[in-house]
Parts: structure tokens; sequence; C-alpha cells
């Protein structure tokens, strides 16, 4: 049996080093959350918190990244917060490619104010890290909001195989755009795919439709020269006459959503402020 005394100086001394083997770095010491396990049924359990030191590092992991940049005090926060909660959890159930994190936006500023946000909560959609964003204005429920992210995962990309399709795009739809590739599947299929996901479907722009075809017939009903190198993309906009403008940048998602972007017509002009949700058109 050792003796009180020693057991004292037993302890001492090795309280250094416990210390010592349980902190091994300076960041779990400031961050004593990081290491300890996640409570199992914690409603947000499947929502990412980030700040402005790790705010990008979610984009590396995650191709889509939804935010609510919120304000603890304020009561719509608080509203969407387990709504929020759910949306997250039923998404990552169904294993989608998709992250949804939150900013406390009065602690992160900078980070906010960096990303437009005036009002609280504000959600928004990440592509790509790109600074391209779509503030969400449906109702804040987890049925809503599920729909609204699903539909954002969801490449819109039609085949065009006959003249006939071809026509009906033409005389039918108001903007659109066209690749002609060599193959509906694949590399240059997918950065397309991935350009339609990129676009901004807001009610202040007219749908645009993304079509993909191989056939060289359809193409140069497009004015795109059979000839011509694949792949190439053409966007198609109709005011009093139609009028076709070539696309000749790298065949890649995020500039070819650029291309778009600039191109597509408005259908009103539109005053943004806070907090009010563009009328439905
Ligand atoms: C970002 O930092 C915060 C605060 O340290 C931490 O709670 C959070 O888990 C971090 N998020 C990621 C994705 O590392
Ligand atoms: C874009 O808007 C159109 C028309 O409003 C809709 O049919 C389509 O599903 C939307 N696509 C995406 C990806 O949200
Ligand atoms: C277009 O064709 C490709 C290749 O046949 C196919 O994998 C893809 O599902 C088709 N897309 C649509 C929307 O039908």
């Amino acid at each position: 049996m050792p003796t009180p005394r020693s057991l004292i100086l037993l302890l001492l001394l090795a309280s250094p080093i416990f210390i010592l083997l349980s902190h091994p770095s300076s960041a779990s010491v400031s961050h004593p959350d990081l290491i300890l396990p996640k409570v199992v049924n914690d409603i947000e359990a499947h929502v990412v918190v980030l700040t402005a030191a790790n705010f990008s590092s979610i984009f590396a992991v995650r191709r889509h990244v939804v935010v609510d940049f919120y304000a603890p005090w304020c009561y719509w926060s608080r509203k969407l917060a387990p709504e929020y909660a759910a949306t997250a959890s039923h998404l990552a159930d169904k294993g989608l490619d998709v992250a949804l994190a939150k900013v406390d936006a009065t602690q992160e500023r900078q980070l906010a104010r960096a990303h437009g946000v005036e009002g609280y909560p504000t959600v928004l959609f990440f592509v790509d890290g790109m600074p391209k964003h779509y503030p969400y204005y449906g109702e804040r429920t987890k049925d809503a909001m599920v729909v609204w992210v699903s539909q954002r995962l969801v490449p819109e990309v039609q085949n065009v195989s006959t003249i006939y399709e071809a026509e009906k795009i033409i005389t039918g739809h108001s903007v659109a755009v066209l690749a002609f590739l060599d193959s509906l599947s694949g590399a240059h299929s997918d950065e397309l795919a991935a350009a339609s996901t990129l676009e901004d479907n807001s009610s202040l722009y007219r749908a645009i439709n993304f079509y993909q075809t191989t056939s060289p017939d359809v193409a140069k009903l497009f004015h795109v020269d059979p000839k011509a190198k694949r792949p190439s993309l053409v966007m198609l906009k109709k005011q009093e006459e139609v009028k076709l403008t070539v696309y000749d940048g790298e065949f890649r998602a995020s500039p070819i959503a650029e291309f778009v972007s600039a191109n597509k017509i408005p259908v009103i002009t539109y005053h943004h402020h806070t907090g009010s949700r563009p009328s439905d058109i």
C-alpha cells in the first residue's frame, strides 16, 4: 500500500505528463469540442459550423455547399434552425454531394459582408466554391428547402437527335444553349451538365434550357458549322429576331456558366433590397 504522501507525490509528478499527452497541439487546447465525440441525437449533427478561418475548407470536400448566415438573436434565424437541421439530415441520409453549413454572421461580419449578407437569415448556395450564389427566397421549411437544394443538384441537359426536335427548340424557347459534342456522355457532357446547375434559375431571368447533340444536321440548324471543332457551344436568344452567340472559351463548366449568365435576357430590371422577395413573374 503506498502511503497518502507518496500518492500525492505520484499525482503531482504525473499531472504535467497527463496535460501534455491530452493536449498534443495548441489547436486542440483552444477548441476542446473538436476532440469530443458528437452528441448522437444532436439535431444539428449534419450542419457544418464555419468561420472565416475555415470557410473555404468545405469547398475542398464538397462541390455544392449551402450556407445559412444567421444571427443568434434573430427570431427568423432561430425559427429556421430546426428546419435547416432537418434538411441537412434528410440530404445526408440520401448521400447527396452537398453540405449544409452555418455561419454566425454577428461573429463573422466581414465574411457575411463579403457575400452581400444584409439580413438574417440569408441562405446562399455555392457551387465549386464559386463566388456565385443564389439567395433562397422560398418557404423556410424542411420540405421546401429539400426541393430547392435537390433541384440544384440535378443537371438538366436534354439530348437532341432529330431536326424536328431542334426546330421545336428554335421556335419554342426564348433562350437555349446547345452543345455540339462527339458524345452525349463523357467529360464534355459532364461539364455542360455542371454548367447547367451553375446557372442562376431565379425568376429574374427567363429559364434557360441546356441541350446537347452529336448530330451535324442539328448543329447546322443552330448555325454551327458541322465541320467545326467539337465541343462547340452556341447560345440562342429570341427577342425581335433569333440571335445566336457562339462560345469560344474553354469547354469547362464555370466559364460556360459565366458566358450564359452574361448573355441572358433579364425579364425585368429589379432593384434588390433586403428581405424582399422578387415578385413572381
Ligand atoms: C470551423 O471552426 C469552428 C470554430 O473553431 C469549428 O467549430 C468548426 O467545426 C470548424 N469547421 C470545420 C469544417 O472545420
Ligand atoms: C429552372 O426553372 C424552370 C422553369 O421555372 C424549371 O422548370 C426547372 O426545373 C428549374 N431548374 C432548376 C435546376 O432549378
Ligand atoms: C442523353 O444521352 C446519354 C447517352 O445516351 C444518356 O446517358 C443520357 O441519359 C441522355 N439524357 C437524357 C436527359 O435523356
